[in-house]
Protein backbone atom coordinates (compact mmCIF):
# COMPACT_ATOMS: atom_id res chain seq x y z
CA UNK A 1 0.00 0.00 0.00
CA UNK A 2 1.38 3.47 -0.59
CA UNK A 3 0.11 6.92 0.51
CA UNK A 4 0.18 10.37 -0.37
CA UNK A 5 1.88 12.08 2.58
CA UNK A 6 3.11 16.45 3.27
CA UNK A 7 6.15 15.73 4.61
CA UNK A 8 8.26 18.35 7.20
CA UNK A 9 12.16 18.01 6.99
CA UNK A 10 12.97 17.59 10.26
CA UNK A 11 16.63 17.42 9.64
CA UNK A 12 19.36 18.33 6.62
CA UNK A 13 22.88 17.39 6.86
CA UNK A 14 25.30 17.16 4.52
CA UNK A 15 27.49 13.94 4.21
CA UNK A 16 29.94 14.75 1.25
CA UNK A 17 30.28 17.11 -1.59
CA UNK A 18 26.47 17.63 -2.96
CA UNK A 19 25.23 14.40 -1.15
CA UNK A 20 22.37 15.22 1.44
CA UNK A 21 21.00 13.81 4.28
CA UNK A 22 17.17 14.00 5.01
CA UNK A 23 15.39 13.25 7.82
CA UNK A 24 11.72 13.56 7.08
CA UNK A 25 8.48 13.51 9.27
CA UNK A 26 6.23 11.39 7.35
CA UNK A 27 4.39 9.23 10.14
CA UNK A 28 1.73 6.99 7.64
CA UNK A 29 4.71 6.58 5.50
CA UNK A 30 7.19 5.18 8.15
CA UNK A 31 4.25 3.17 9.76
CA UNK A 32 4.78 1.21 6.54
CA UNK A 33 8.05 1.15 5.00
CA UNK A 34 10.37 -1.86 4.07
CA UNK A 35 14.01 -1.40 3.82
CA UNK A 36 14.50 -0.98 0.00
CA UNK A 37 11.43 0.83 -1.17
CA UNK A 38 11.57 4.24 -2.49
CA UNK A 39 9.73 7.49 -2.28
CA UNK A 40 8.68 9.34 -5.64
CA UNK A 41 9.05 12.97 -4.44
CA UNK A 42 7.42 16.01 -6.30
CA UNK A 43 10.55 18.96 -7.03
CA UNK A 44 8.87 21.87 -7.35
CA UNK A 45 7.05 22.30 -10.52
CA UNK A 46 8.59 19.11 -12.11
CA UNK A 47 5.51 17.14 -12.73
CA UNK A 48 7.72 14.17 -12.96
CA UNK A 49 8.32 13.13 -9.49
CA UNK A 50 12.22 11.80 -8.49
CA UNK A 51 12.57 8.27 -6.75
CA UNK A 52 14.56 8.39 -3.94
CA UNK A 53 15.35 5.18 -1.36
CA UNK A 54 14.24 4.78 1.94
CA UNK A 55 18.02 4.56 3.66
CA UNK A 56 16.50 4.71 7.10
CA UNK A 57 13.39 4.69 9.41
CA UNK A 58 12.28 5.04 12.54
CA UNK A 59 8.05 3.98 12.69
CA UNK A 60 7.52 4.85 16.09
CA UNK A 61 8.90 8.44 15.58
CA UNK A 62 7.52 8.74 12.14
CA UNK A 63 10.67 9.55 11.21
CA UNK A 64 11.78 8.49 7.36
CA UNK A 65 15.58 9.17 6.08
CA UNK A 66 16.97 9.80 2.80
CA UNK A 67 19.95 10.21 1.17
CA UNK A 68 20.84 11.72 -2.38
CA UNK A 69 23.13 12.86 -4.49
CA UNK A 70 22.66 16.03 -6.80
CA UNK A 71 22.41 15.10 -9.86
CA UNK A 72 20.16 17.43 -12.13
CA UNK A 73 16.99 19.96 -11.89
CA UNK A 74 14.68 18.15 -9.65
CA UNK A 75 17.83 16.78 -7.23
CA UNK A 76 19.18 20.52 -7.11
CA UNK A 77 15.44 22.05 -6.35
CA UNK A 78 15.71 18.91 -3.09
CA UNK A 79 18.80 20.45 -2.26
CA UNK A 80 17.54 23.65 -1.93
CA UNK A 81 14.98 23.36 0.79
CA UNK A 82 15.50 24.51 4.26
CA UNK A 83 14.46 22.54 8.08
CA UNK A 84 11.05 23.17 8.26
CA UNK A 85 10.08 23.04 4.82
CA UNK A 86 7.33 20.89 3.22
CA UNK A 87 7.68 17.65 0.93
CA UNK A 88 5.13 16.19 -1.69
CA UNK A 89 5.78 12.59 -1.09
CA UNK A 90 3.89 9.24 -2.77
CA UNK A 91 5.18 5.89 -0.97
CA UNK A 92 6.53 3.80 0.25
CA UNK A 93 6.82 2.03 -2.87
CA UNK A 94 7.68 -0.73 -4.61
CA UNK A 95 8.95 -4.14 -3.71
CA UNK A 96 11.88 -3.79 -1.33
CA UNK A 97 14.47 -6.86 0.17
CA UNK A 98 13.09 -9.94 1.28
CA UNK A 99 14.20 -10.63 4.83
CA UNK A 100 12.27 -11.79 7.24
CA UNK A 101 11.62 -15.49 7.28
CA UNK A 102 8.22 -15.33 5.95
CA UNK A 103 9.48 -13.41 2.86
CA UNK A 104 12.46 -15.82 1.99
CA UNK A 105 10.38 -18.65 2.42
CA UNK A 106 8.00 -17.28 0.29
CA UNK A 107 10.69 -16.90 -2.12
CA UNK A 108 11.77 -20.82 -1.86
CA UNK A 109 14.59 -19.96 1.21
CA UNK A 110 13.39 -21.84 4.07
CA UNK A 111 16.37 -22.23 5.71
CA UNK A 112 17.56 -19.28 7.73
CA UNK A 113 20.92 -17.49 6.64
CA UNK A 114 23.92 -16.94 9.28
CA UNK A 115 26.26 -14.59 7.01
CA UNK A 116 23.91 -11.83 5.16
CA UNK A 117 26.47 -9.65 3.45
CA UNK A 118 25.14 -6.10 2.26
CA UNK A 119 27.21 -5.16 -0.71
CA UNK A 120 26.90 -1.38 -1.59
CA UNK A 121 28.17 1.12 -3.73
CA UNK A 122 28.72 4.67 -4.00
CA UNK A 123 25.04 6.15 -3.95
CA UNK A 124 23.33 2.48 -4.20
CA UNK A 125 25.03 2.33 -0.30
CA UNK A 126 21.86 4.12 1.48
CA UNK A 127 19.28 1.80 0.67
CA UNK A 128 21.02 -0.91 2.20
CA UNK A 129 21.05 1.21 5.88
CA UNK A 130 17.59 0.30 7.56
CA UNK A 131 17.72 -3.57 5.82
CA UNK A 132 20.99 -3.88 7.54
CA UNK A 133 20.12 -2.63 10.44
CA UNK A 134 16.94 -5.05 10.88
CA UNK A 135 19.38 -8.36 10.45
CA UNK A 136 21.47 -9.83 13.57
CA UNK A 137 25.10 -9.43 12.57
CA UNK A 138 25.23 -7.92 9.02
CA UNK A 139 28.88 -8.14 7.30
CA UNK A 140 28.93 -4.74 4.71
CA UNK A 141 31.54 -4.28 1.98
CA UNK A 142 30.99 -0.53 0.99
CA UNK A 143 32.43 0.86 -2.94
CA UNK A 144 33.39 3.92 -3.06
CA UNK A 145 35.32 6.49 -6.27
CA UNK A 146 37.59 8.29 -3.44
CA UNK A 147 37.81 9.00 0.08
CA UNK A 148 36.01 12.15 -0.51
CA UNK A 149 33.35 10.16 -1.61
CA UNK A 150 32.75 7.88 1.59
CA UNK A 151 29.30 8.22 3.21
CA UNK A 152 27.93 5.92 6.19
CA UNK A 153 30.57 3.85 6.51
CA UNK A 154 30.74 4.86 10.33
CA UNK A 155 26.67 3.87 10.57
CA UNK A 156 27.24 0.49 8.71
CA UNK A 157 30.27 -0.35 11.42
CA UNK A 158 28.17 0.42 14.47
CA UNK A 159 25.97 -2.79 13.28
CA UNK A 160 28.65 -5.19 12.06
CA UNK A 161 31.82 -5.96 10.54
CA UNK A 162 32.12 -3.30 7.52
CA UNK A 163 34.58 -2.93 4.97
CA UNK A 164 35.43 0.05 2.72
CA UNK A 165 37.12 -0.38 -0.66
CA UNK A 166 37.46 2.98 -3.16
CA UNK A 167 38.89 2.70 -6.59
CA UNK A 168 41.82 4.47 -5.96
CA UNK A 169 43.38 3.62 -2.66
CA UNK A 170 42.74 6.40 -0.76
CA UNK A 171 40.27 4.84 1.99
CA UNK A 172 40.12 1.20 2.60
CA UNK A 173 40.92 -1.44 0.28
CA UNK A 174 41.96 -0.52 -3.01
CA UNK A 175 40.42 -1.80 -5.94
CA UNK A 176 35.91 -2.87 -6.27
CA UNK A 177 33.76 -4.71 -3.89
CA UNK A 178 34.06 -8.12 -5.53
CA UNK A 179 37.24 -8.58 -4.32
CA UNK A 180 36.71 -8.53 -0.56
CA UNK A 181 33.22 -9.93 -1.46
CA UNK A 182 34.60 -13.34 -3.07
CA UNK A 183 37.27 -13.96 -0.35
CA UNK A 184 34.43 -13.71 2.51
CA UNK A 185 32.04 -16.42 0.47
CA UNK A 186 35.54 -18.81 -0.28
CA UNK A 187 35.90 -18.36 3.89
CA UNK A 188 32.59 -19.50 4.02
CA UNK A 189 31.32 -16.65 5.53
CA UNK A 190 28.21 -15.03 3.35
CA UNK A 191 25.36 -17.30 2.57
CA UNK A 192 22.90 -14.65 1.14
CA UNK A 193 23.86 -11.19 -0.53
CA UNK A 194 21.80 -8.29 -0.80
CA UNK A 195 23.35 -5.06 -3.29
CA UNK A 196 22.52 -1.92 -4.50
CA UNK A 197 24.87 0.24 -6.97
CA UNK A 198 25.75 0.61 -10.21
CA UNK A 199 25.41 -1.67 -12.54
CA UNK A 200 28.83 -3.20 -13.53
CA UNK A 201 28.53 -3.43 -10.06
CA UNK A 202 25.58 -5.69 -10.08
CA UNK A 203 26.42 -7.60 -12.87
CA UNK A 204 29.62 -8.57 -11.40
CA UNK A 205 27.73 -9.65 -8.28
CA UNK A 206 25.60 -11.28 -10.29
CA UNK A 207 27.81 -13.61 -11.65
CA UNK A 208 29.57 -14.32 -8.23
CA UNK A 209 26.26 -15.39 -7.14
CA UNK A 210 25.83 -17.75 -9.14
CA UNK A 211 28.96 -19.32 -9.61
CA UNK A 212 28.62 -20.14 -6.17
CA UNK A 213 25.31 -20.97 -5.85
CA UNK A 214 24.32 -18.23 -3.27
CA UNK A 215 21.01 -16.51 -2.87
CA UNK A 216 21.23 -12.88 -4.01
CA UNK A 217 19.32 -10.26 -4.31
CA UNK A 218 19.44 -6.64 -6.41
CA UNK A 219 17.98 -3.44 -6.13
CA UNK A 220 18.17 -1.79 -9.86
CA UNK A 221 18.25 1.83 -10.47
CA UNK A 222 16.04 2.43 -13.35
CA UNK A 223 14.75 5.41 -14.88
CA UNK A 224 11.81 6.35 -13.86
CA UNK A 225 8.53 8.44 -14.90
CA UNK A 226 4.70 7.39 -12.90
CA UNK A 227 6.64 5.45 -10.33
CA UNK A 228 3.33 3.49 -9.94
CA UNK A 229 3.39 1.07 -12.83
CA UNK A 230 1.50 2.82 -15.07
CA UNK A 231 3.31 3.46 -18.17
CA UNK A 232 6.36 1.00 -18.55
CA UNK A 233 8.97 3.80 -18.36
CA UNK A 234 11.11 1.29 -16.37
CA UNK A 235 10.95 -1.59 -18.09
CA UNK A 236 13.54 -4.41 -17.42
CA UNK A 237 13.67 -7.84 -18.94
CA UNK A 238 13.65 -10.54 -15.98
CA UNK A 239 13.68 -14.14 -15.98
CA UNK A 240 10.07 -15.44 -14.58
CA UNK A 241 8.80 -19.12 -14.40
CA UNK A 242 10.85 -20.16 -17.08
CA UNK A 243 9.91 -17.08 -19.58
CA UNK A 244 11.56 -13.74 -20.07
CA UNK A 245 9.09 -10.78 -19.70
CA UNK A 246 9.47 -6.92 -18.98
CA UNK A 247 9.01 -6.19 -15.45
CA UNK A 248 8.09 -2.96 -13.97
CA UNK A 249 10.99 -1.40 -11.81
CA UNK A 250 8.88 0.34 -9.70
CA UNK A 251 6.61 -1.93 -8.98
CA UNK A 252 8.05 -5.35 -9.22
CA UNK A 253 11.55 -4.17 -7.88
CA UNK A 254 13.44 -1.84 -7.25
CA UNK A 255 14.63 -5.33 -5.70
CA UNK A 256 14.87 -8.12 -7.51
CA UNK A 257 16.18 -11.93 -7.14
CA UNK A 258 19.41 -11.87 -8.86
CA UNK A 259 18.45 -15.05 -11.06
CA UNK A 260 15.65 -13.21 -12.39
CA UNK A 261 17.14 -10.22 -14.25
CA UNK A 262 18.25 -10.45 -17.56
CA UNK A 263 21.11 -7.37 -17.88
CA UNK A 264 21.80 -6.60 -21.21
CA UNK A 265 25.05 -7.56 -22.53
C1 LIG B 1 14.25 3.04 -7.15
C2 LIG B 1 15.24 4.16 -7.20
C3 LIG B 1 15.84 4.58 -6.04
C4 LIG B 1 16.74 5.64 -6.08
N1 LIG B 1 17.33 6.01 -4.91
C5 LIG B 1 18.20 7.03 -4.91
C6 LIG B 1 18.80 7.43 -3.69
O1 LIG B 1 18.54 6.89 -2.61
N2 LIG B 1 19.66 8.48 -3.73
C7 LIG B 1 19.97 9.12 -4.93
O2 LIG B 1 20.77 10.04 -4.91
N3 LIG B 1 19.41 8.73 -6.09
C8 LIG B 1 18.54 7.72 -6.11
N4 LIG B 1 17.96 7.35 -7.29
C9 LIG B 1 18.30 8.11 -8.50
C10 LIG B 1 17.47 9.40 -8.55
O3 LIG B 1 16.11 9.06 -8.73
C11 LIG B 1 17.93 10.27 -9.69
O4 LIG B 1 19.23 10.73 -9.45
C12 LIG B 1 17.00 11.48 -9.85
O5 LIG B 1 15.72 11.07 -10.28
C13 LIG B 1 17.58 12.45 -10.83
O6 LIG B 1 16.65 13.48 -10.99
P1 LIG B 1 17.13 14.93 -11.43
O7 LIG B 1 15.92 15.70 -11.76
O8 LIG B 1 18.04 15.52 -10.41
O9 LIG B 1 17.99 14.61 -12.69
P2 LIG B 1 17.57 14.68 -14.22
O10 LIG B 1 18.59 13.93 -14.96
O11 LIG B 1 17.32 16.11 -14.57
O12 LIG B 1 16.19 13.90 -14.28
C14 LIG B 1 15.41 13.88 -15.42
C15 LIG B 1 14.44 12.72 -15.38
O13 LIG B 1 15.11 11.47 -15.40
C16 LIG B 1 14.79 10.69 -14.25
N5 LIG B 1 16.05 10.14 -13.77
C17 LIG B 1 17.27 10.65 -13.97
N6 LIG B 1 18.21 9.86 -13.45
C18 LIG B 1 17.56 8.82 -12.91
C19 LIG B 1 17.96 7.67 -12.24
N7 LIG B 1 19.25 7.40 -12.02
N8 LIG B 1 17.03 6.81 -11.79
C20 LIG B 1 15.73 7.07 -12.02
N9 LIG B 1 15.26 8.12 -12.69
C21 LIG B 1 16.18 8.99 -13.11
C22 LIG B 1 14.21 11.68 -13.26
O14 LIG B 1 13.27 11.06 -12.37
C23 LIG B 1 13.54 12.67 -14.16
O15 LIG B 1 12.29 12.18 -14.57
C24 LIG B 1 17.06 6.30 -7.30
C25 LIG B 1 16.46 5.86 -8.48
C26 LIG B 1 15.57 4.81 -8.43
C27 LIG B 1 14.93 4.34 -9.69
S1 LIG C 1 7.81 4.28 -13.90
FE1 LIG C 1 5.89 4.11 -14.87
S2 LIG C 1 5.60 1.94 -14.87
FE2 LIG C 1 7.38 2.22 -13.65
Amino acid sequence: MKLQEIGTIEEINTLAEGMLDFRLRLPKIAALARPGQFLHILCGDHTLRRPISICDCDPEKGIVRMVFEIRGEGTAWLADRKTGDSLDVLGPIGHGFDLLPEELSAAGHSKPFEYPVFIGGGIGVPPLLYAARLMKNPITILGFRNRERVILADEFARLGETLVTTEDGSAGIKGFVTAPLEEWIKAGKADILYACGPTPMLKSIQKLARAYRIPCQLSLEQRMACGVGACLGCACKTHKQGKEQYSHVCKEGPVFWSEEVCFDE
